[in-house]
């Protein structure tokens, strides 16, 4: 039998509501701090992640799933989408309409990763870019809205970690200064990754999750002595709006970010629950990308938070995708007359589900408990015959009669008071 392929993952019928419930949470709070949707292709020119990524990240020398295509185009499957965004709001000169714009995107991305817990190869990412500003109002709103999120969908108990990288020429003194550090003895205790990266990518050898090298950095690098007046003064004001918003975060030196394009604030989200790949969601500023792709300078900011990782946190009950009501009927009548209930129930708004095998009432609630239903609604021939069906909470297993020509509206009403958990 032909399995699907490692590192990716089917979202099951018992799992996908509360994928449906945290997108529909993310877009109404999106709406709400003004961002509008994007749709972009989930295949670009391989180009554009090597070139705004970064030739020397780990993505691009070793995660992307990168093909040639039968005209002889190097296509990529999106490993993120920062870089797609900024592409198409270039190509499609969305900065002529507004220069500030806020856009958001809900979608597959794609890594070449090896595959373990919290670790896929077909992840899921909730990622926002609002682009045109460079105010540092924007950095802690930016901020402030990814904690919204996570709060908003029951994520608890997650640390945001700040980090200021300075400019460009910032972080060219900073990879001059590691560089200094580690070509001596201090280099030869780093693992052999990082022994490339202080020739390639220094910068990456801080935020190496190896212990030793963890042991080393720490020891030998503890101040950003490398940042320039200005983007010490952006990131001040940062902190300062974010104290605004009463949004708890620890600074910490360390973060530096696997993706090139970053200047100023980065951020990590980080949660206990997942282990050594820790991280829920990240972001940050990227003040060049749109000029050094082509586009107009302007400022920029976003993050993208990882469904798959917020899925693992959620501790939520499974059946919360369940149907409202199943109704239990025993014998012809009731069957016809439950037929005809249901149609009633779905105009109504109100989800129904039947059984559709005539199996014994017993069957019929075992069924009902199974696919999660908040209320069985019980006809039989008795039943019929009083003009009258029973309603089982099946939460309370408290049970009631209702007389047919009440139904919608009685379980419209049972409905809301379970809703407003009485
Ligand atoms: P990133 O840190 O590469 O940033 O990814 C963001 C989040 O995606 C991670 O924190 C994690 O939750 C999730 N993620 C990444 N790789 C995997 C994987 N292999 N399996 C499961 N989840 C994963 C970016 O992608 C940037 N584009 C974020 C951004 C937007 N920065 C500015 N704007």
């Amino acid at each position: 039998m032909i399995k699907a392929i490692r590192g990716t993952k089917d979202i099951l019928p018992g799992e996908s509501g509360i994928w449906q419930e945290i997108e529909k949470i993310s877009r109404d709070n999106l709406k709400l701090f003004g961002y509008q949707e994007i749709r972009t292709p989930v295949i670009e020119e391989t180009a554009l992640f090597v070139k705004n990524i970064g030739e020397e990240t780990d993505i691009v020398t070793k995660e992307m799933f990168s093909f040639v295509d039968r005209g002889e185009r190097n296509i990529s499957l999106r490993p993120e989408g920062t870089a797609s965004i900024i592409r198409s709001y270039i190509e499609n000169n969305l900065d002529k309409t507004s220069q500030f714009r806020k856009l958001y995107y809900i979608g597959p991305m794609f890594r070449a990763e090896r595959p373990q817990a919290g670790r896929l190869r077909q992840f899921h990412q909730i990622g926002v870019e609002a682009i045109g500003s460079l105010h540092p109002a924007l950095d802690a709103e930016v901020i402030a809205l990814s904690a919204k999120l996570l709060d908003e969908a029951g994520v608890k108990g997650y640390r945001i970690k700040l980090n200021n990288l300075g400019c460009r020429e910032d972080k060219k003194k900073l990879s001059k200064i590691l560089k200094e550090i580690f070509s001596n003895k201090k280099g030869e205790h780093l693992c052999e990754d990082c022994k490339r990266r202080i020739k390639m990518n220094p910068l990456r050898v801080l935020d190496c999750k190896n212990d030793g090298c963890r042991e080393v950095v720490r020891d030998t690098f503890k101040e950003a002595v490398f940042i320039c007046g200005e983007c010490k003064t952006h990131f001040e004001e940062v902190l300062k709006f974010i104290d605004m918003l009463n949004i708890k975060y620890e600074i910490d030196p360390y973060i530096v970010r696997g993706l090139d394009y970053y200047t100023r604030t980065v951020f990590e989200i980080t949660h206990g629950g997942l282990g050594s790949k820790d991280a829920i969601g990240a972001g940050g500023r990227y003040d060049n990308l749109s000029l050094d792709m082509g586009g107009p300078d302007v400022g920029a900011c976003g993050f993208a938070l990882g469904v798959d990782r917020m899925m693992m946190i959620l501790d939520r009950d499974k059946k919360s995708n369940g149907p409202d009501i199943f109704i239990a009927a025993i014998g012809d009548a009731a069957y016809a007359k439950a037929f005809g209930i249901i149609n009633d129930l779905r105009n109504n708004a109100i989800s129904c589900e039947i059984d559709y095998e005539k199996k014994s009432l017993k069957a019929q609630m075992r069924e009902a408990n199974s696919v999660g239903a908040k209320f069985v609604l019980i006809i039989g021939e008795d039943e019929i015959v009083k003009g009258e069906a029973a309603l089982r909470d099946m939460k309370t297993k408290e049970q009631s009669s209702i007389k047919f020509e009440n139904i919608i509206k009685e379980i419209a009403s049972a409905l809301a008071m379970t809703k407003r958990g009485l």
